[in-house]
């Protein structure tokens, strides 16, 4: 069985040799080689080759499907910058920011159609499969975005309306991470939805995760602006579920605050922070966190797989769970 780091080595290898620096024209390839080398966490990639793993010694088959979602995956947080207006991601500036627009929505056309080179090239009985579940967790994330920008404007959003939006624009790109490995190692179909349930309970861990990290983390760890979301009104977790349990006078001050437009970055920002805490949303959206991970766990542990291996699975969840970065 391997484990996370010797997936997450053989992924750097082999994203280290995609062909892109001697490509023209550069002013395309150079923004694609630029994320694809700054690093981050590979989660999704080393979620593929383990649940490959699980079933099959041979991982190979799965080497180039688990490419094809980590450069997916690059593609979305181009464009996602965009949409963010984020200047930051893993320590070093955006495309966007460091190119202009234009070159991170043509870079991120071009991933997205590197993505499905890679996705095909493996054993062809399995690519209509890959296909059809690839594409359709394509679209769903592109309903997730939307949704996403949607809430922006609105102040009407429900903590339900929340979940389906994270599930479709984060967690189903986990949950298809798991699956495809489980279709290149020719699991049964039954271990095939435990594992995408698995993917899907962690996605949402992941994504609330996420949320707090954007208000409560270190920016040197987690590698983009804290609160970036509360400059751009996005609705977390963190704003629903203070509106949720706020008093009447926290909740004229949060829609208050959400509504300004000539305040400054930084008191926004610490106004919203403010009310958080008074509130105890670190420790809320925790609990929350760690709800979605019991969930997955109990999904994994009905997998008809060995203890040892789904053991390197559930440690994974655990670390996604804590995650600071
Ligand atoms: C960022 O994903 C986008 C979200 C779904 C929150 P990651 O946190 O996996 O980013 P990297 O790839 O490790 O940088
Ligand atoms: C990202 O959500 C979801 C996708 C990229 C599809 P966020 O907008 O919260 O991700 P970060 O925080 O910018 O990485
Ligand atoms: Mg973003
Ligand atoms: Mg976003
Ligand atoms: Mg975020």
């Amino acid at each position: 069985m391997l484990t996370v780091s010797e997936c997450k080595d053989r992924i750097e290898l082999e994203i280290a040799k995609v062909p892109l620096s001697e490509k023209s024209p550069v002013e395309l390839y150079e923004p694609i080689n630029y994320i694809l080398q700054l690093g981050g966490k590979r989660i999704r990639p080393v979620l593929t080759l383990l649940a490959c793993n699980l079933f099959s010694e041979d991982i190979e088959n799965a080497m180039n499907p688990a490419l094809a979602i980590e450069i997916f995956h690059n593609f979305t947080l181009l464009h996602d910058d965009i949409m963010d207006h984020a200047e930051m991601r893993r320590n070093h500036a955006t495309v966007h920011t460091k190119w202009n627009e234009n070159i991170a929505i043509i870079s991120g056309d071009a991933m997205n159609i590197i993505a499905y080179q890679y996705l095909c090239n493996t054993s062809p009985e399995i690519i209509p499969e890959l296909l059809s579940v690839f594409s359709k967790t394509a679209l769903e994330i592109c309903e997730g975005q939307q949704l996403d920008m949607n809430f922006e404007t609105r102040n009407d959003v429900s903590i339900l309306e929340y979940s389906t939006m994270i599930k479709l624009k984060t967690a189903v790109l986990l949950a298809t991470s798991l699956k495809i490995g489980a279709i290149c190692a020719k699991a049964p179909q039954k271990d095939k939805e435990k594992l995408y349930d698995f993917g899907l309970n962690l996605g949402m861990a992941f994504q609330i995760q996420d949320d707090l990290l954007d208000t409560f983390g270190n920016q040197d760890e987690f590698g983009k602006s804290i609160g970036g979301d509360i400059l751009a009104r996005k609705k977390t977790f963190l704003y629903l579920k203070a509106l949720e349990l706020s008093n009447p006078n926290q909740k004229s001050q949060l829609y208050q605050l959400y509504s300004e437009k000539f305040i400054s970055k930084e008191k926004l920002i610490q106004n919203v922070i403010a009310i958080y805490k008074e509130l105890e949303l670190l420790k809320i959206s925790q609990n929350t966190v760690e709800e979605y991970t019991q969930k997955a766990m109990v999904a994994l542990n009905s997998i008809d797989a060995s203890k040892e291996s789904l053991l390197i699975l559930q440690h994974l969840a655990l670390n996604i769970m804590n995650r600071k970065v």
